[in-house]
């Protein structure tokens, strides 16, 4: 059994998953974490599921080696391709993972029309599908992916020309007063870094749906559930790992999550394990 003191490990292909790290933070600061950002292999989006999936159980097994007590899959892209393989390999752990927030969209839409914005992955995986048939009844959905957006957010241009000029090209064709979207969600977790442009460029009459403070109160019920929630107590530590460039990452914690931490460098030895250097 996992004792409450144990961290929370959680990743994403990159600094996308700081999103859902800063919701937990908020909510639950007494909890340890291990942050992982698979930067040596961003952006997912573009990969095959085979690729996501061998990366993903990498990554779940070293943050298991560290003594994680549940895995937080920070990352729409990681959850739609690997989530139910990461269940198979290891069901004993517990996950959480990522879904676009379609059902809460659908539930407060008013013209019944909600944009999407995810990467081709995510809209290729079978839980975008599923999370749609369940939760899109009356609505109409108009995805689009944002070719470069996680890159541009990696070098940590929220608010450049070239970043305003991608969220520009997915979001007017929704905006047509054809289309008259009221509500978009962020179906990646990259994304919410850039809701001031988004909501500059849809105006303030759209609702932007960040799902980090949701997935946040997942991680909170389960670790209630399973009874090792550590409890209320100073602000626990971070330990963050980057398979890429450890500068980079520590300068962005900052800007992105709101505080510092030590960033310390894993390598792949092959496509399914990592290790530190
Ligand atoms: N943060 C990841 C997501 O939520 C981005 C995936 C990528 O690296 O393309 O999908």
């Amino acid at each position: 059994m996992s004792k409450p003191t144990q961290p929370i490990g959680v990743f994403d292909s990159g600094v996308g998953g700081l999103s859902v790290l800063r919701a937990i933070r908020a909510s639950m600061p007494e909890e340890a974490v291990l942050y992982f950002g698979d930067q040596g292999h961003v952006p997912y989006g573009p990969r095959s599921m085979e690729q996501i999936q061998n990366f993903s159980e990498g990554i779940t097994r070293f943050l298991l080696d560290h003594d994680a007590k549940l895995i937080v899959v920070a990352c729409n892209t990681a959850s739609a391709a690997a989530l139910t393989h990461l269940r198979g390999r290891f069901p004993s752990v517990s996950f959480v993972g990522m879904e676009p927030a379609v059902k809460p969209a659908a539930e407060t839409t008013k013209t019944g029309r909600v944009g999407v914005l995810a990467t081709p992955a995510t809209f290729q995986g079978a839980l975008y599908a599923s999370v749609v048939e369940r939760f899109a009844a009356g609505v109409e959905l108009f995805q689009h992916t944002c070719p470069g957006l996680v890159n541009q957010i990696e070098k940590g241009e929220l608010d450049s020309a070239a970043t305003r000029a991608i969220l520009e090209d997915a979001l007017h064709p929704m905006l047509d007063v054809s289309r008259n979207i009221d509500t978009v969600v962020l179906g990646c977790t990259h994304y919410p870094f850039v809701i001031p442009l988004i909501q500059q460029i849809v105006g303030e009459n759209v609702r932007v749906i960040d799902p980090a403070p949701a997935v946040a109160k997942q991680v909170k019920r389960l670790l209630e559930k399973l009874g090792t929630k550590n409890q209320p107590s100073a602000r626990a530590s971070i330990r963050f790992f980057t398979s890429g460039d450890v500068a980079g990452m520590k300068s962005m914690l900052p800007i992105l999550l709101g505080e510092s931490g030590e960033v310390q460098s894993v390598v792949w030895k092959n496509d399914r394990e990592v290790e530190e250097i």
